[in-house]
Parts: structure tokens; C-alpha cells; sequence
């Protein structure tokens, strides 16, 4: 396939690892993870093409009540967010980190071309289909937007946007829950380097899923459909297809637990009965005892002290805690004060 260049397709490829056939880091993290105790596989792989429609997908889930609350939230307050970003009038690029279908941004890129700016669009992605898709239904809606998207992991993302020549006001977005998918020490190290990627004054706009009923949390990563289910076999799925291991898909079963100590929903899939799996591209086999889990993911859910402690600790301002009425989830707009 012959890439087109980035200001005809409308997004930039950096990211080696979101190149179909380089399966490097890839065979060498899943290595690594299926040999320790317990075996765990990093939920950073979630999201290839098909990953990226099935989370889609679980998005409009009725239990996953993550993104119509988040969508309602930046509903009521995308004229507040859009005032403090749009600030004095200068050239302002919205940066997508994990952009995906890109619907929760649109509605502050609609409001602010609505009151007459004219924001650059950098979504950052690591699905290369998922890009591809954005970019074209965004340039479809909003054919006065200038789009800019980046195919890559957030760390090389911010840097590649750390070097470009004239830095433009950036209002950074990070929606849904995905910070709660990274360890607090990683979390941390994730907003810092966001905020010195940033300049004096520049906002960030990060989602924190709250603490609420296990139930209502229990459900979200296990609805009834069976999307989430599908979502992380698709795991198993993409390692087949491309490091050539023969997992029996059916033979791993999905479960998503919450730990209300630790606050914390885990994901697991298990091995329904004793099994090897074989994997050609790495010349070995890997053993698996009846109902042993492979961890996949853990997704924090906050309370607002922890938040509070977490954006201070990173060197952010809190310029307002934005939330819904059943305090479900939480976006927080803060500001960059003295990264440069
Ligand atoms: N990262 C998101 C979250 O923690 C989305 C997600 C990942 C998810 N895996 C999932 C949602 C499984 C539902 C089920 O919420």
C-alpha cells in the first residue's frame, strides 16, 4: 500500500507499532507478560482496527454509562471549556489524545467553530483505521476544520507535537476513563509529561471515572451483549492474526471484576480447561491450567481527593471540576502554570 501523503489523507503515521507487520514489541511484550505469574497481556493492544469498533461498540452499550455521561457533561459546559481555551483569540490546536470515533471532542469543535474561531483538530490515535475513518467523517462535517492526526502511541504523539516549530495554544484533551487504565505511578508520569509538552497557560481536559455502586460498575464491563466480552478476545484474536499463536478464543473466558477495596475493575480472561497454546513467530508454546486468568486490564475509579492530589502532584491548576448530577464521572479542565 502506497501512503498518502499527510496533508491529503489528514494525519501523519509516527507510530511504528500501529504499522501492520511489525509485530516486534508486540511478540516481545506478550512474551514477557504470558511468562510471568500471573500471565497478563497489556490492554495497549486493545485497540487495533477491529478493537477500535468494538469499543465503539461498547460505547453505546446501555450499562456503559461512561460515554453518554461524559458526552452530557461536555454538553452542558462546552461553552465554559470553549471561552477558557478560545482565551484571547489565539491560534489554538484541541489535541486528541485516544481520539477514537472522536464523537465527545466534536462537540467542543462544533461550539467553537460555531462562535467564529478556527481551531486546528490534532487527534492522536493508535488505530491507523480508526484515524482513517475520523479524519474523513470530521472533514465530511466540518469541512472549514483543519485536521491534523497523528497515528501513534500518546507518549511519541506529545513529543512529536513538542517539536513542531511554532507552539500554538493547546487546550489537550484525554476523555473517558483511560487515565483509571494506567498504575498511579504511570499515571503520573503520563499527565507530566503531557504538561511539559504544553506551554504557560495551555489546558488540559482529563476524564476520571468516580467511585459509585459495584453494581453499576460490575455491569459496565460486563454487559449483557457481550461486547466487552468480544472486546478483549479480540485480544487473542489479533495475536493470532499476527504473531501466528493458536489461542481457542472460545476456550478463554471473559471476566471483569470489581475490587471495591482497591476500587479498581479488573479484567481477565480465563482458560476454561488445561491447554497449550503454540505461537509459530516466537518458536515456543505457552501452558495454561484450568480457569488460570490472563490479566488484561485495571481501571481505577477515582474519588476527588485522589484527583486532587494526582493534577497537583503533576503541576496542574484546577480550573473547574466539572461533573453530572448523579456524580458519576468527572471531567476536569486544568491549567499548565510554569512548564516552560
Ligand atoms: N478503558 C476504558 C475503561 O476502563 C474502556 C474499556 C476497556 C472497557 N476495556 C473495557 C469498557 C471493557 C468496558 C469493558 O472504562
Amino acid at each position: 500500500m502506497v501512503a498518502e501523503p499527510s496533508h491529503i489523507a489528514g494525519y501523519l503515521v509516527l507510530s511504528p507499532a500501529a504499522a501492520p507487520g511489525d509485530g516486534q514489541t508486540l511478540a516481545r511484550e506478550v512474551l514477557a507478560g504470558l511468562t510471568e505469574r500471573p500471565k497478563r497481556l497489556s490492554s495497549r493492544w486493545f485497540y487495533d482496527d477491529v478493537g477500535s469498533e468494538l469499543f465503539a461498540r461498547i460505547c453505546a452499550q446501555p450499562e456503559y454509562y461512561v460515554t453518554r455521561t461524559e458526552l452530557q457533561i461536555l454538553t452542558t459546559h462546552r461553552a465554559d471549556i470553549a471561552a477558557l481555551a478560545a482565551g484571547d483569540g489565539a491560534p489554538l490546536d484541541v489535541v486528541d489524545l485516544g481520539a477514537g470515533d472522536g464523537s465527545k471532542t466534536r462537540v467542543l469543535l462544533e461550539h467553537l467553530l460555531s462562535c467564529g474561531h478556527a481551531p486546528r483538530y490534532v487527534p492522536i490515535d493508535i488505530s491507523h483505521g480508526a484515524m482513517r475513518d475520523l479524519v474523513a467523517r470530521t472533514r465530511a462535517a466540518l469541512p472549514t476544520l483543519e485536521v491534523h492526526g497523528l497515528v501513534a502511541e500518546y507518549v511519541e504523539g506529545i513529543a512529536h507535537l513538542t517539536r513542531q516549530a511554532a507552539p500554538r495554544r493547546k487546550l489537550v484533551v484525554f476523555l473517558g476513563s483511560t487515565i483509571g487504565n494506567f498504575r498511579a505511578d504511570d499515571a503520573r508520569a503520563l499527565l507530566t509529561r503531557v504538561r511539559e509538552a504544553c506551554a504557560d497557560g495551555d489546558l488540559l481536559l482529563v476524564g476520571f471515572d468516580l467511585k459509585k455502586d459495584p453494581h453499576v460498575l460490575f455491569r459496565a464491563y460486563n454487559d449483557a451483549a457481550g461486547v466487552a466480552a468480544a472486546f478483549n478476545q479480540n485480544l487473542l484474536h489479533r495475536l493470532n492474526r499476527e504473531l501466528g499463536t493458536d489461542f481457542d478464543v472460545e476456550r478463554f473466558r471473559h471476566y471483569g471484576g470489581y475490587d471495591v477495596r482497591s476500587a479498581t475493575v479488573e479484567s481477565f480472561l480465563c482458560s476454561t480447561e488445561a491447554q497449550v497454546v503454540h505461537c509459530s513467530s516466537l518458536a515456543t508454546s505457552f501452558d495454561f491450567a484450568a480457569w488460570e486468568p490472563i490479566v488484561i486490564e485495571h481501571s481505577h475509579k477515582f474519588t476527588l481527593a485522589e484527583v486532587d492530589e494526582l493534577v497537583g502532584a503533576c503541576g496542574l491548576l484546577v480550573e473547574r471540576l466539572l461533573l453530572d448530577d448523579a456524580r458519576w464521572f468527572l471531567d476536569a479542565l486544568l491549567r499548565v502554570r510554569g512548564a516552560r
